[in-house]
């Protein structure tokens, strides 16, 4: 019996299982357009065997995206071809799918790894934008100064988030998480290390959570009841004028009273005095307990969560209701179901991958020497909660 395994209703939302595979920027965008290799890629995590799959930071405007191979969903085309993917992989899968929103603020305009990122802004030979933020101060000397957002500013930045919400929703996406974390845009305007305004929109931790609060209240009204809705956070700015965990529970509570559904609590660079210590395993997962403890919402912890065993003990110990898994995917995409061998849960695969079952490859155990033995035997029928494409699987025996 895992509770790694055990469904969950995050908001409208159900899940098979509790395990996220957590947004991870590919910059393999073409003007903000996903790309075949967006496709492949989400349909590979879609066949992982994980509950969710969250797609991508994507931006709700051009000047959002971090680089130019970055996602963005501000026009039809985009909407488009996030609507082919969704359609596509969720006919071979029962994984649910979901997008995440960000805008990249005074870090957008960058390089990215796929052009030689070393984390610098772009030059205007290659294309470099104008960049937004709460107040006019660079990252520093090396990277663009941004415009600080004046009235308009800030209300073209929610509409614009607001749309794309409305955008997501249209292209099919079960779940939407606003990016609230990492030293993106709406953190900019949360901690007061890059918000020095001295109107509604800074000046103290409430004044400094006015804009992120409207950005997810806009959103709030247009995403679905049914579906679910998210933010991730930093757990601190690990900086001596920085927001503490202390304030992340008060903005937890305010994204709560406004309807969000879930928090994913992170860590992330905002500028450079931020001293974040080494990550070791599992490293974030308190900050989620914190929210769990002193919150209603969903709470899902992200962070070095790389062994079955250890993203057991964090569901069945309460600390979290959901795990990310980030980096551990992208080495093994299959590491859901590799999870569910380990902790001996018998798991549906695809019927195209039926031999390489635990209870049918006699290599199994060989590779994976530490799977626990799977009571059941035998590969059911259609999973009712799926629509695997083919279902007339029965167990293979090897020979
Ligand atoms: C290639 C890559 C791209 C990432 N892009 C995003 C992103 O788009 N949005 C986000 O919130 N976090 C992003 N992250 C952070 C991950 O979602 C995750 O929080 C982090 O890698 C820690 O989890 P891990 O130890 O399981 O990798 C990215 C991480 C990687 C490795």
């Amino acid at each position: 019996m895992s509770n790694l395994f055990q469904p969950i209703t995050v908001g409208g939302l159900a899940l098979g299982n509790r395990i996220a595979i957590s947004p991870m920027c590919q910059y393999s965008a073409e003007e903000g357009l996903a790309q075949s290799w967006h496709l492949i890629h989400i349909g590979g995590m879609m066949m992982s065997g994980a509950g969710l799959v969250i797609m991508e930071a994507t931006a709700p405007e051009a000047a959002g995206r971090i680089t130019h191979g970055c996602l963005g969903l501000y026009n039809d085309a985009h909407e488009e071809k996030l609507r082919e993917i969704v359609t596509e992989t969720r006919k071979l899968s029962s994984s649910r799918i979901g997008i995440q929103l960000s805008h990249a603020g005074r870090r957008a305009s960058c390089r990215s790894v796929r052009d030689r990122w070393r984390g610098e802004s772009l030059p205007p030979e290659e294309g470099a934008w104008q960049t937004w933020a709460p107040s006019a101060l660079a990252y520093d000397d090396s990277w663009h100064c941004p415009a600080e957002m004046n009235a308009d500013a800030l209300a073209r930045v929610r509409r614009a988030f607001k749309d794309s919400a409305e955008r997501a929703d249209r292209a099919g996406f079960d779940l939407l998480e606003i990016h609230g974390a990492h030293g993106y845009l709406l953190h900019q305007f949360l901690s007061p290390v890059t918000n020095r305004r001295r109107d509604l929109y800074g000046g103290d931790v409430v004044k400094c959570m006015r804009f992120p609060l409207e950005v997810a209240q806009a959103i709030r009204e247009v995403w679905p009841a049914d579906k679910a809705l998210g933010f991730r956070m930093n757990s601190s700015d690990y900086h001596p004028d920085g927001l503490t965990l202390d304030d992340a529970v008060t903005l937890a509570r305010e994204l709560e009273a406004i309807g969000i559904d879930y928090v994913v609590m992170s860590a992330g660079n905002l500028a450079p005095g931020c001293k974040i210590p080494p990550a070791t395993p599992g490293h974030q997962v308190e900050y989620a307990a914190r929210i769990k403890s002193e919150t209603g919402l969903t709470a899902m912890a992200v962070g070095l969560i790389v062994e079955p065993e250890q993203a057991e003990e964090i569901i069945t110990s309460g600390k979290a209701d959901m795990v990310a898994i980030a980096r551990a995917a992208l080495d093994n995409p299959r590491w859901p179901m590799h999870a569910a061998a380990a902790l001996g849960v018998d798991m549906e695969y695809p019927p195209q991958y039926i031999r390489a079952r635990p209870n049918n490859w006699t290599g199994f155990p060989i590779v994976h020497p530490n799977a626990r033995e799977i009571k059941a035997t035998r590969q059911m029928d259609r999973p009712s909660s799926g629509s695997w494409d083919r279902p007339e699987v029965v167990t293979i025996t090897d020979s």
